[in-house]
């Protein structure tokens, strides 16, 4: 079994995750219903890889023989005004995604939770390259986003991509 402030971190892990999948649901529905199909694509699947992520927490939980405790997932609130402030928010939330996976870490280390650690590993090379993925998009929106002709082709290049499982398995 886990020691009990390990779990509660890994259990809010969960649930932020859950929210990571809500938050980029609610995104997807957002550029859909702005006939943006490809980046309701391109979020949507984001939210199956999130819900992926909080499935593996929960297992590894599971796996250690300790009890999930499931929260409520929180309503995403965003009022967006413009097509390039969900990528920002993205960005931001990513950004404190990592951060909280790097508390866990840095908790996991302190108390010789190797095991724990070596868990996270996935974690946190994945938040490197889900920061990248964010701040791509950022960048290239910038690039490409204001010309309709750019959106355009920006859109049907997003609309290409398909989901795929992670790759860690526990
Ligand atoms: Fe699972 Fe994008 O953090």
């Amino acid at each position: 079994m886990l020691d009990k402030k390990i779990l509660f971190m890994l259990n809010s892990q969960i649930n932020k995750e859950f929210y990571s999948s809500y938050l980029y649901l609610d995104i997807s529905n957002y550029y859909y219903d702005n006939s943006l199909d490809g980046f309701g694509n391109w979020f949507a699947i984001q939210a199956q890889e999130e819900y992926a992520h909080a499935m593996l927490f929960l297992k590894y939980l599971k796996n250690n023989g300790d009890k999930v405790k499931l929260d409520a997932i929180n309503a995403p609130d965003n009022k967006f005004t413009n097509f390039k402030q969900p990528l920002t928010d993205v960005l931001e939330h990513e950004i404190f995604i990592s951060r909280s996976i790097n508390d866990i870490y840095a908790f996991a280390y302190e108390i010789k939770d190797f095991k724990t650690m070596q868990f996270l590993d996935w974690f946190v090379k994945e938040q490197g390259e889900e920061e990248q993925k964010a701040e791509g998009l950022c960048k290239r929106f910038d690039l490409f986003g204001s010309d309709p002709r750019g959106l355009y082709l920006l859109d049907t290049e997003l609309s290409s991509r398909v989901y795929a499982a992670p790759s860690l398995v526990i």
